[in-house]
């Protein structure tokens, strides 16, 4: 994710564009950047926030009624002031600016490296850029019929945003899978990634629709699609809050990054992992594919709920790689003075990519020899720089303080590298691995499925939200489910609850059933489900409210059970995506009940950069 914005027409286009960048702050703040034309091009780009880039350019030339404006979330170059956006094509012409992934970007850019070109990024968008500009040279045509080609090849997401000094009077943009809003002002519009930055001066807005481009100037809005067929633009009239189109329309961060994670997942796998021929490209671990396959043992370094991934992780690799895995609480492991053999893999979890247990007990484990590898959602963060090598989660900015999708998005990632390392050595089965890796495709659609459920856990929610304590239960892979769900409704709606092996009840927790507990079993139908299900029974014999989350066509369970949530069926190994999601909403909804600040809850922070 990232924040777009661009304006043209009779204003000075500077104040309007950072202000729309602060707007959008919450899609990314990496670094941010400006590009101008006013007779020439002028570029301001910083690393860190928008406040930044304003004290840079003090003094400077901010003049130009045309402009284009970014704040960044880094998918490819750490945060730096080089891989901030706007970049400028070779010939010095052209500006622009990304949001999104051009998946082919290493090939595209080997072939203009042999043409001669130079980048001054690690950035994907700059290899697009001259990519665009290449064309353009070539064909000796316009900047749009550039466009129009260069993006009939590249694989990934945009939207994009291009100024040519040449052409002063001309915004040209184009979207992908990211999002595009044009505001229509009195010979004047105005572009942003969301209509946060365009509210204020307009309520028309036209929201692109993908493959279409967009020529811009004051007085005109020109759509085509990619066929250069003009399209007729559907004005729209905004009818919410500014605030409200922060989170999307959302009242929480927390909800909407909930409903993003079919998006997020999908964003995961995308141009990493290709179903239909099993082949799994991870260039982030592929130089230490050996060193994992031979490991000796893998640690699983993290905190919460990256934690909690970590524990479903080691289920999945033991599974199929058959490496010895052992899961270490950071803040444990930093100070038992660890042992930790040479060839030893760690893999470290982290939102944040901050967590300072997690840092530590990394360097604590680098020390003594072991290979790093992060598993994080934040590039160039303390962890990324600590680490071998590793892969990122691509969720975009985590804004809620109780992580979701950053914990699916994890998974995701887990999986693929489990699956690719038991493959390359042979542990599992060529039909099983193909299976996993259509079972870890349909994932995003059996999340939007499991969403649909939003209502019945709404009312759930209001039913039980004067509960005192809660019991999560859960086996095999669905016990760090258990132990997720548990956190979510501790840290927002202050509930104590505690996860458990379900098969542990009866060696003492099960004294506290009684018919005031409700019990949460995350039962979905897998291996350990026969067992799960006398769990149940013993639970409702003590009479204990008994909720359960069950694969569809489940007919027992519900005999058993108060209240039901069920979602699709799924291999066990990928089905933790999907049963996590009715305990997210669980936690969210009995928080909004009790009326706390789901997105803020009390004692908490986002990163816990303290030990
Ligand atoms: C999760 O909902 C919590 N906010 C917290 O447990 C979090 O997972 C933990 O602090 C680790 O954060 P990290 O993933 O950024 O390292
Ligand atoms: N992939 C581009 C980069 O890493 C854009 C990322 C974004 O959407 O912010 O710079």
């Amino acid at each position: 994710m990232c924040g777009i914005v661009g304006y043209i027409g009779s204003r000075e286009a500077y104040p309007v564009i950072i202000k729309g960048l602060k707007r959008l702050e919450y899609r990314g703040y990496d670094s941010a950047g400006i590009a101008l034309l006013n007779g020439g091009l002028k570029v301001y780009k910083k690393k860190d926030k928008v406040a930044d880039l304003e004290e840079s350019v003090i003094g400077k030339d901010i003049s130009g009624t045309t402009g284009i404006g970014h704040t960044r979330w880094a998918t490819h170059g750490e945060p730096s002031d080089r891989n901030a956006h706007p970049h400028v094509s070779n010939s010095g012409n052209i500006a622009m600016i990304h949001n999104g992934i051009i998946e082919n970007y290493a090939s595209i850019k080997n072939e203009l490296i042999k043409k001669g070109y130079t980048f001054s990024s690690d950035t994907d968008t700059e290899v697009l850029l001259n990519f665009i500009e290449d064309i353009k040279k070539n064909n000796e045509g316009t900047l749009e019929e550039a466009l129009r080609i260069a993006l009939k090849r590249v694989v990934g997401a945009y939207c994009i945003l291009l100024i040519d000094k040449n052409n002063p009077d001309t915004i040209i943009a184009a979207r992908k899978g990211s999002p595009l809003v044009i505001g229509i002002g009195k010979n004047e519009h105005f572009l942003a990634s969301d209509a946060s930055p365009i509210i204020e001066y307009t309520k028309e807005v036209v929201y692109v629709n993908d493959y279409e481009i967009a020529i811009v100037h004051a007085d005109e809005l020109i759509l085509k699609n990619l066929g250069n067929e003009k399209q007729t633009p559907f004005i729209t009239k905004l009818d919410m809050e500014l605030s409200a189109i922060e989170k999307g329309g959302y009242e929480h961060f927390m909800l909407k990054e909930i409903f993003e994670q079919p998006q997020t997942i999908y964003d995961c796998l995308r141009g990493r992992m290709n179903a239909e021929t099993g082949v799994i490209t991870m260039s982030g671990i592929q130089q230490y594919e050996q060193q994992i396959m031979n490991a000796g043992r893998i640690i699983i370094i993290a905190c919460g709920t990256s934690w909690h991934a970590g524990l479903v992780a080691e289920y999945v690799f033991e599974e199929l790689c058959r490496i010895p895995v052992e899961v270490e609480y950071a803040s444990e492991f930093r100070y038992r003075n660890p042992v930790v053999n040479k060839g030893d893999v760690v893999i470290a979890i982290s939102q944040s990519g901050e967590t300072a247990d997690t840092l530590v007990a990394i360097e604590t484990a680098k020390e003594q020899g072991a290979i790093i590898l992060g598993i994080l959602n934040v590039v160039g963060s303390s962890i990324a720089r600590k680490s071998h090598a590793g892969a990122y989660t691509h969720a975009g900015p985590e804004i809620g303080v109780a992580s979701t999708k950053a914990f699916t998005a994890q998974l995701a990632v887990l999986i693929m590298v489990a699956l690719k390392i038991a493959h390359a050595k042979n542990t599992i089965n060529k039909e099983r691995y193909l299976l996993l890796c259509k079972e870890l495709m349909e994932i995003p659609d059996k999340v939007a499925i499991v969403l649909l459920q939003n209502n019945n856990i709404k009312a759930l929610a209001s039913k039980y939200k004067d509960a005192y304590d809660f019991l999560y239960l859960g086996r095999g892979y669905n016990f760090p489910v258990a132990l997720e769900g548990a956190l979510k409704l501790k840290e927002i709606s202050y509930i104590h609850a505690e996860g458990y092996p379900a098969a542990e009840m009866k060696h003492g927790p099960i004294a506290l059933v009684d018919e005031k507990l409700p019990v949460v079993f995350v039962a979905t139908k897998d291996s350990y489900h026969q067992k799960i299900i006398s769990n149940m029974q013993e639970i409702k014999a003590r009479k204990g409210k008994v909720i359960s989350i069950i694969t569809e066509g489940d007919t027992v369970s519900p005999t058993l059970s108060d209240d039901i949530i069920i979602i699709p069926p799924a291999d066990e190994i990928v089905a933790p995506m999907l049963s996590v999601i009715p305990l997210q909403l669980l936690a969210y909804y009995i928080g909004v009940a009790k009326d706390y600040d789901v997105d803020k809850p009390r004692n908490l922070a986002k990163s816990v950069t303290v030990e």
